[in-house]
């Protein structure tokens, strides 16, 4: 599984975390930034990692800005991208096993980084459980579609 991984001024804790881990996990991934020493803007970092996985490149991508949402937000415009914002475990693993989340995003001023690190493990390692969730992603799907 290969992961592309960014954030804006306000998430490079996090990311340097998640990168640990997941070298630590043995994953393939590739940091898109930011090599920010000044603010810089979501948008500019979102979009392209989303479109990355949209396209099959990345298998997965992980964002993280102050909050997570203006990530979220923006990744989830890119079609066949489902960005989902998660600050808890719980949600963490149901994401993956109902949504099939293909974009995780979390925020640094939101949660700590030994937090951060479990909610990615555990989407990292959770598969989608298919079944009745599939005809529901579908109608999604359906609805980008048009
Ligand atoms: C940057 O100040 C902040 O707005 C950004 O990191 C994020 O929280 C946006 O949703």
């Amino acid at each position: 599984m290969k992961i592309a991984i960014a954030s804006d001024h306000g998430g490079v804790n996090i990311r340097k975390e998640i990168k640990s881990l997941m070298d630590e996990l043995g994953l393939e991934y590739e940091d898109f930034g930011c090599e920010c020493g000044t603010s810089v803007d979501y948008p500019d970092y979102a979009l392209p990692v989303a479109e990355k996985v949209a396209s099959g490149e990345f298998d997965r991508g992980i964002l993280v800005c102050g909050t997570g949402i203006g990530m979220s937000i923006a990744a989830n415009k890119v079609k066949g991208i489902r960005c989902a914002l998660v600050h808890d475990v719980f949600s963490a693993k149901a994401t993956r096993e109902h949504n099939n989340s293909n974009m995780l995003a979390m925020g640094e001023r939101v949660i700590g980084p030994g937090l951060a690190r479990e909610i990615a493990r555990v989407w990292l390692t959770t598969d989608y459980e298919g079944g009745r969730h599939e005809n529901r992603l579908n109608k999604i799907k359906a609805y980008e579609e048009n």
